[in-house]
């Protein structure tokens, strides 16, 4: 028997966190990388010390108050935590963590590529070359949306959607935002603040949402507020889908109120929404916005950060509860 504390790990993480892993725990991995179903993550954790599980993994008040004594640390592998009843944990006093900062990059990255796309009609252009159907070509044939110079609304102004707004810079936009609270006027870098939401609204020819997922975000684009948007207003979604009335947007993307989106995450995943699909006006992605090998490695080191930091019997930087 060794003495390692046993640490679950439920999907197959990169190549260089699993080796670091089985350096300091017994880890029971998932080399298939086959999503578990509620009763086998139960399964896993039985006799564990710690989980390292993805969003993915739900731990619904249901689960949380089946997990075993035994488990005293989830430590995701995401910066987004709405997949935790982080309640629930708090009070079986099990600690949870995050992974911040390292996949800001990357997600901004992702943003980029999607409004561009939204804007310039890439996955149109794509299917149009990659089918053969493409037969003629003027002057007026797939025209699409400047993004220089502007204006872009972000909601959520944390690590991601500060980076987005420096990419956005770099495209000579002016950057707008919605905050909690203003960011310090040197972080701002020139960004104008709007403390009210549906002014941001009014003003943004493009919008990036950047804010968690939590009860009081959840549905907050709706029918009402995207009406408040510029016409012909182009949203782009990296965050997560429930932020977005999904039925109310395909009205939107249908009536031509809003011209195109760019969406990587959806309020069913995986699968997305089927109706999308039929939109030409949507450019998609499968939730990959931090999907890069640099982030992967990193959103793993961290996780693992944060257990040694609790197995050495210290409070992990990026305790969430
Ligand atoms: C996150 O970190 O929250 C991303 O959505 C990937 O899980």
């Amino acid at each position: 028997m060794s003495d390692k504390p046993v640490l679950v790990i439920t999907r197959k993480l990169s190549q260089n966190t699993e080796a670091r892993a089985a350096e300091t725990y017994e880890v029971r991995l998932n080399p298939e990388d086959r999503l578990y179903s509620p009763d086998e993550l139960l399964a896993q954790c039985a006799g564990a010390d710690a989980v390292i599980p993805c969003h993915s993994e739900i731990f619904s008040t249901d689960i949380v108050g089946q997990l075993p004594q035994s488990i005293k640390i989830i430590a995701n592998h995401s910066v987004g935590v709405d997949h935790c009843d982080l309640a629930a944990l708090k009070a079986r006093g099990i600690v949870v963590t995050n992974t911040p900062d390292v996949l800001s990059d990357a997600t901004a990255e992702i943003a980029m590529l999607l409004l561009l796309g939204a804007a310039r009609r890439a996955s149109e252009g794509d299917q149009m070359v990659r089918s053969g159907a493409w037969r003629h070509w003027s002057p007026s044939f797939m025209v699409g949306h400047q993004v220089t110079g502007k204006r872009i609304g972000i909601v959520g102004m944390g690590r991601v959607g500060q980076v987005m707004a420096k990419r956005a810079r770099g495209f000579d936009m002016e950057v707008h935002y919605h905050n909690r609270s203003r960011l310090p006027a040197a972080q701002e870098h020139g960004a104008i603040y709007h403390d009210d939401l549906n002014s941001l609204l009014r003003t943004s020819q493009f919008l990036s949402l950047h804010c968690p997922a939590t009860p009081e975000t959840t549905g907050f684009l709706n029918a009402e507020r995207l009406a408040l948007l510029p016409d012909g207003a182009i949203v782009v979604n990296t965050a997560r889908g429930n932020l977005i009335d999904e039925p109310a947007f395909i009205t939107a993307l249908r009536t031509g109120k809003l011209a195109a989106a760019g969406l990587d995450v959806f309020s069913s995943e995986p699968g997305g929404n089927p109706e999308f699909a039929s939109l030409d006006n949507i450019f998609m992605l499968p939730h990959i916005g931090s999907a890069t090998f640099e982030t992967r490695d990193a959103m793993g080191f961290r996780a693992l950060d944060n257990l040694d930091t609790f197995f050495a019997g210290n409070e992990p930087n990026d305790r969430v509860a």
